[in-house]
């Protein structure tokens, strides 16, 4: 297996600290919650929580989808649900990355469900080339072509979450 650097430790840096802007720029005024998907958004939600200075509640929701181990199977299972009470609340989706689509939409269409009055994702990377069914992120950190990336967060078979840049796994 060889890794190569995509995304280097001080642009994920820069980029995460510029989307916590935007972010704080739309939510201001509101009770916000950023949802953290875990594991994969782990250190991208505490990274993205820490550079805001608006009040945010934080929460977790945990997910898997079955399937071989670099391809999603599209079926979704909630493994941990949120605690908090979302009704009336701003929901922000924190997601690691995007791929086919199908784990952020079932995410999704589920806090809608738990009556979150504002539903919003923000995605550290996105494939949008690699959509089998159409979602857009609100907040995008970086777009990439479809390649299977591993770390900050990104993992491959549960190895390689802590390297602290974004890597190309490739075979
Ligand atoms: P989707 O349902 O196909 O959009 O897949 C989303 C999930 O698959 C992400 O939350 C990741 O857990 C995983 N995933 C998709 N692409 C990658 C990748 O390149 N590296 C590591 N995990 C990935
Ligand atoms: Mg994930």
């Amino acid at each position: 297996m060889a890794q190569t650097t995509l995304i280097s430790r001080e642009q994920i840096d820069g980029r995460v600290a510029e989307m916590a802007r935007e972010i704080e720029a739309e939510f201001a005024g509101t009770e916000l919650i950023a949802l953290c998907v875990l594991k994969g958004a782990m250190f991208f939600c505490a990274d993205l929580v820490r550079n805001m200075t608006m009040d945010v509640a934080l929460d977790f929701i945990q997910i898997s989808s079955y399937g071989n181990q670099k391809y999603s199977s599209g079926v979704v299972t909630i493994l941990k649900e949120p605690q908090l009470d979302m009704r009336g609340k701003s929901v922000l989706i924190v997601e690691d990355i995007i791929d086919s689509g199908l784990s952020i939409r079932e995410v999704h269409n589920y806090i809608e469900s738990r009556g979150a009055a504002k539903v919003k994702t923000a995605a550290f990377l996105d494939k949008p080339k690699a959509r089998k069914v159409p979602f857009t992120p609100e907040y995008v950190g970086f777009s990439i072509d479809p390649q299977f990336v591993i770390g900050y967060g990104l993992d491959f078979a549960e190895k390689y979450r802590n390297i602290p840049e974004v890597q190309v796994l490739s075979d």
